[in-house]
């Protein structure tokens, strides 16, 4: 596992056999500030907050995690992401806005209330329990199916688009950063994700027919510009990539000629180490620290709190 110095954020690396206990302390081997860890696991504690715990001008992200097409790593970047910057002392809350509600299920968490019971929540602190807390300062707004029914309760409504942004501003300035995950489509969840977001993300592999959904992704930010005025910047993330593979970096060159300003430096590989992190629940950073796709998300985390900050 890693633990990190909650004074100077250095990160080391404990291995699980040092010691047997959930919570322990321990003293920087930089700095020499003892801190506690927690490694116990999901306690699903939901957060409780009260109304003087938000401030309406602290500084918070919310960045959207998107792309019509299915299984391009949306959710896995969420995670991992997520995990990533939660290693460089940041609170974040993971957004489940997806009626597939796999990220709430790869987090361990169970969806017996989902974003469907907010809308009808009238206090801060009401709403704040319906957030869980995974790790120290991971969270998650879990899915549940109840969100299948969100469209037919809210499409017909005057500003709809606009439903997902205002209820989440109610907490999010308890979070340092909020990331949506949203379902391989463009339609109310994900138009709701990108009118609440700061930023969006656009997932991709380097696959010739994920070069069409990129720009479909790209119309839509567009469009909701130019009808809404909301200006809402993107960046693409190739996921999955295959350096050896030659019709992968044929497509991964596309994409940077075509979107040279809008496309991150870090690549995320394939790397079988997050298929087995999700098996056990887990972010890849938290099973192995040293994979390839660990070091890839910490480096991603990096870009974002370079440019975000
Ligand atoms: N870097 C990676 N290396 C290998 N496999 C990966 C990687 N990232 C994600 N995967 C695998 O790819 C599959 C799809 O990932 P994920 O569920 O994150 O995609 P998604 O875009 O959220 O899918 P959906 O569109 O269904 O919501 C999963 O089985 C996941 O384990
Ligand atoms: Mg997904």
């Amino acid at each position: 596992m890693i633990i990190v110095c909650d004074q100077c954020k250095t990160r080391f690396r404990l291995e699980d056999s040092a010691v047997n206990r959930e919570i322990f302390k321990a003293r920087c081997a930089k700095c020499h500030h003892i801190f506690v860890v927690d490694r116990r696991p999901p306690d699903e504690t939901p957060l409780v907050l009260q109304e003087e715990q938000i401030l309406p001008d602290a500084n918070y992200k919310i960045l959207t995690i998107c792309n019509q097409k299915g299984g391009v790593a949306k959710t896995s970047t969420c995670i991992n992401l997520g995990a990533a910057l939660t290693l460089h002392g940041k609170r974040v809350l993971l957004v489940d806005f997806d009626v597939q509600a796999n990220l709430s299920d790869q987090l361990g968490v169970s969806g017996k209330r989902s974003f469907y019971d907010v809308l009808s929540m009238e206090s801060t602190s009401e709403l704040s329990k319906v957030i869980l807390r995974v790790e120290p300062n991971l969270f998650c707004l879990p899915s549940n199916n109840k969100m299948a029914l969100l469209p037919k309760n809210c499409l017909s409504k005057k500003g709809f688009e606009r439903i997902l942004g205002e209820h989440l501003r109610r907490v999010a300035s308890f979070f340092d950063y909020v990331l949506i995950d949203t379902p391989p489509s463009l339609d109310f969840f994900t138009i709701n994700a990108l009118m609440a977001s700061d930023f969006a993300i656009i997932t991709t592999q380097a696959e010739y027919l994920a070069l069409k959904g990129v720009g479909h992704v790209e119309n839509i930010i567009d469009v909701l510009r130019q009808k809404t005025g909301h200006q809402l910047d993107y960046k693409i993330l190739i996921n999955m990539y295959e350096p050896e593979n030659t019709a992968s970096q044929a497509v991964c060159r596309a994409l940077k000629r075509r979107y040279p300003a809008h496309i991150f430096a870090t690549e995320v590989t394939r790397d079988v180490k997050v298929q087995e992190s999700q098996i056990l629940r887990s972010s890849v950073i938290r099973y192995d620290p040293k994979a390839s796709a660990s070091r890839q998300y910490l480096a991603l985390a990096d870009e974002i709190l370079r440019f975000q900050t």
